[in-house]
């Protein structure tokens, strides 16, 4: 291969930019693919995928729609996917579902078959050209139109869902779910967000909540990302020592986003100077360079939360936050920093001595940088940013602050 083959082919297997949408790159995630397979065979239940940026939420759906495509079942299935914009509001939402609803024209019947042929393309009809002029997208109108769809399954999924704002009716929609949940078996939705999502449609409409079903996409495991990295170095021919490797799990923090970021910087070097191994120089080069592509407001926050006009250590606690263990949703306690931030100091750091640092750094003075709950006798910090966590590692990294 040229240099510019490798670069090429580097382009389309490390893309942080981009979800994945290629089954040979997708790694892990199989619980979570069962779980919403299991939803689509379950009588009345839809989905909710939830979890936060940055996770692989598309990158699942996208695979699940390929895998769907290709099953033994596919002749009479439907998959269409629409990714949310927050201009959109419950009818524009509805118009482009229909244009990526392409049915079959060996389903299409009667009145359908004469209309509007031009708009028949490759053996299918997008449903959007053969909705009248005229139609009205209330809620029963869109049920009543799905439900005309002759085939066994129209599975729908909604991205970005969050996205969203006050311009998109959430009743109406609610109300769509629980008319095809309760009469149209064949109809299957799987809206994709944030956690919030989940309760703000089922304030709607109480009654939805036992159709719907909750699959959690937490953070990535280890194992994982190591999937990921691996995966894509053989496609590239590249090797890395399971040090390095261990370095950039570590450093991913549960983001395959920031996986994809180190891997492309990484390999780019490697690449570049002739290497098959991704050594210790490409991979110090790579965290520099995630760094630097981190988003603006990330690297703002960080830098009015480490400020310092005079000898503080801001910095500091900051590190111990981003490198201490947590729950499960990402909490942890001022206890929890001691060890670490002494170890980082080089001196004892009890909790008195840095309580008014975690204050801080959870007001506006020095940009929320975290979020505190509870009260003043059990008090939890959580970053507000949870990409912030694995961008405070890099840079630790980078200033040899050992974990
Ligand atoms: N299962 C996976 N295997 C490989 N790469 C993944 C996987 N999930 C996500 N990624 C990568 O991680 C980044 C973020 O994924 P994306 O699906 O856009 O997340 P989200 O929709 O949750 O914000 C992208 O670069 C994508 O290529
Ligand atoms: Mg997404």
């Amino acid at each position: 291969m040229t240099h510019s083959e490798k670069y090429q082919k580097l382009a389309k297997v490390f893309t942080p930019a981009s979800p994945v949408e290629d089954r040979s790159l997708f790694a892990g995630r199989l619980e979570q693919l069962a779980s919403l397979w299991q939803v689509l065979d379950l009588r009345g239940m839809h989905g909710i995928l939830y979890g936060e940026r940055g996770v692989g939420k598309t990158s699942l759906i996208n695979i699940l729609k390929i895998i769907l495509e290709a099953s033994q079942t596919a002749k009479d299935l439907i998959v269409a996917k629409h990714s949310c914009y927050s201009q959109d509001d419950f009818e524009e939402v509805w118009k482009k579902i229909f244009q990526e609803i392409k049915i079959p024209n060996r389903f299409m019947v009667g009145e359908d078959r004469s209309q509007r042929p031009a708009a028949r393309l490759d053996g299918y009809t997008r449903l959007s050209s053969i909705i009248k002029d005229d139609y009205t997208y209330t809620s029963r109108e869109i049920v009543r139109t799905l439900s005309n769809i002759r085939v066994d399954k129209v599975v729908i999924i909604l991205d970005e869902f969050d996205r969203l704002d006050s311009r998109f009716d959430k009743k109406l929609f609610a109300d769509v779910i629980k008319n095809v949940s309760d009469a149209h078996q064949n109809i299957k939705i799987i809206i994709v967000g944030v956690s919030d999502d989940v309760n703000s449609l089922v304030g709607q409409h109480e009654s939805i909540r036992r159709n719907l079903k909750e699959v959690n996409m937490p953070l990535m495991p280890p194992a994982e990302l190591r999937e990921i990295v691996l995966k894509g170095l053989s496609l590239l021919d590249l090797r890395i020592s399971d040090e390095n490797l261990s370095t950039i799990v570590e450093l991913s923090a549960g983001y395959p986003y920031y996986t994809h970021q180190i891997c492309y910087h990484a390999c780019y070097m490697a690449i570049g100077s002739d290497k098959i191994f991704l050594d210790d120089a490409a991979i110090k080069y790579s965290i520099g360079q995630t760094i630097q592509d981190s988003k603006e407001t990330i690297r703002h926050t960080f830098q009015g939360a480490t400020m310092a006009n005079q000898k503080n250590f801001f910095k500091e606690v900051l590190y111990a936050c981003a490198i201490c263990n947590t729950d499960e949703h990402g909490y942890f306690q001022a206890s929890d920093l001691e060890r670490i931030l002494s170890r980082i100091l080089g001196r004892q750091a009890k909790v008195q001595q840095f309580a008014r640092h975690l204050t801080k750094l959870s007001s506006p003075e020095r940009g929320n940088v975290l979020i505190c709950y509870g009260n003043s006798r059990k008090k939890r910090y959580k970053f507000t940013d949870p990409l912030m966590r694995a961008y405070i590692q890099m840079i630790a990294y980078t200033q040899g602050v050992a974990p």
